[in-house]
């Protein structure tokens, strides 16, 4: 399989770090670029605040030195901010990529419009996706979408199209709708119907991929040109390691049945120990140790899934106030356990149950914009949380 590349860029395997809010930080994309190569996207950007240079916002948009390519993903609903946004990236050298959010399913952002529910209004998502293309003049920009607002409205197929003939330089689809949420099992046929349908761009495919063996499969099963890992990884950088590893493989000998890589099996101390050098990362992002302790809080649970490790330490690492304190826990841990196996294997993080989407009244009513409905989507950027 030949490197990724989306414009001008190039990533040297074909894997893209799925953008997740409050957790793929310059911390985390660190630590995770140091197993293996990928495009590593940033956590949502909401294009008001960027253009407002929220101070948090603008630590958001912070990268390493070493980070090549600097991959942003933007959220915004509102044409005219997104322009500034982009104009503001491009003025300012702030990134080398820029992708373009419409997947979100979170009540709070559909309910005015945003997200996931945007690309059922056909003048607006054009609008948002031209502008951007046309403010990032060499950057290449990217749209994230799901499959549509449910099985009856459905938007991917019209959208990926759209997004082409505005200049994108490839979609990502993660096949589910806003109506399952995380529920169920994502359609990969989906997004080899929009492979098929998109000749001349990149596709990539974003849903349930767990391990490597699911990347190589999922390009086998849809013929994409990479593959968005999220939850996958969280509390397992070490995935990278896997899909680099993986794709190599599947390059030199696509037509072997499987491939032969060895995967990163860590022990339970070298669990440990990333989740001690993601904590003294986020602690450098935030330049701010308490912080990154209750940040790393999170991910405690991701780290140890299917390690035997007491109840009463995870409990403790759950509540860290120090990284004096994670260090002296994490040496607490039986330094004679290995990799436990298939117990660490499999899905991970936000699942749930499907959830009728919450959308202002009457929005599927048409596919254009009404005054009231582009009211309440002035709202849409406040308080947004990713998804
Ligand atoms: C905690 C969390 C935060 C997320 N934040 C974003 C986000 O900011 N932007 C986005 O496009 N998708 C976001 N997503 C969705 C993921 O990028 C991805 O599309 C989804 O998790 C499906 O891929 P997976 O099955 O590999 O996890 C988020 C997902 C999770 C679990």
């Amino acid at each position: 399989m030949t490197p990724l590349r989306i414009g001008s860029i190039e990533a040297a395997s074909p894997v893209v770090l799925a953008p997740m809010a409050g957790i793929t930080n310059r911390a985390f994309r660190h630590l995770a670029r140091e197993y293996g190569g990928g495009l590593y996207v940033c956590e949502m950007i909401t294009t008001r605040a960027l253009v407002e240079r929220n101070a948090e916002t603008m630590r958001l948009i912070t990268f390493d030195p070493d980070e090549s390519p600097r991959s942003v993903q933007l959220y915004g609903v509102d044409p005219k901010t997104v322009g500034e946004a982009v104009r503001m990236i491009v003025a300012e050298n702030l990134a080398d990529h820029i992708d373009l959010n419409f997947g979100c399913p979170v009540p709070k952002v559909t309910r005015k419009g945003g997200g996931s529910a945007l690309p059922w209004k056909k003048d607006l998502f054009t609008s948002i996706v031209r502008t951007a293309v046309a403010c990032a003049e060499d950057l290449p920009v990217t749209i994230k979408m799901r499959k549509g607002i449910d099985d009856d409205h459905l938007t991917y197929e019209w959208a990926g199209k759209t997004a082409r003939d505005a200049g994108v330089s490839a979609v990502a689809l993660h096949g589910r709708t806003a109506a399952q949420h995380y529920s169920g099992q994502a359609d990969w046929s989906a997004i080899a119907r929009l492979r098929e349908q998109l000749l001349d761009i990149p596709v990539l495919g974003n849903g349930d991929i767990w391990s490597a063996e699911d990347a190589i499969r999922m390009v086998r099963e849809t013929g994409v040109d990479g593959v968005v890992v999220g939850r996958g990884c969280l509390g397992r950088p070490w995935l990278f390691h896997d899909l680099q590893q993986a794709f190599e493989a599947y390059a030199a000998d696509p037509s072997r049945p499987s491939v032969d890589y060895q995967p990163a099996q860590p022990s339970l101390r070298e669990v440990g120990d990333a989740l001690v050098r993601h904590a003294r990362l986020l602690g450098e992002f935030f330049d701010d140790e308490q912080h990154a302790c209750r940040d790393i809080r999170k991910h405690v649970a991701w780290y140890f899934k299917g390690y035997p490790v007491g109840g009463e330490l995870r409990h403790r690492m759950a509540l860290v106030e120090s990284f004096a304190e994670l260090e002296d826990l994490v040496g607490q841990l039986d330094p004679t356990v290995g990799y436990p196996g298939a117990d660490v294997e499999g899905p991970r993080g936000r699942a749930g149950t499907p959830k009728q989407p919450h959308l202002p009244d009457g929005w599927l009513d048409s596919d254009h914009l009404n005054e009231r409905q582009a009211e309440l989507l002035r709202e849409a950027e406040l308080s947004v949380s990713g998804g």
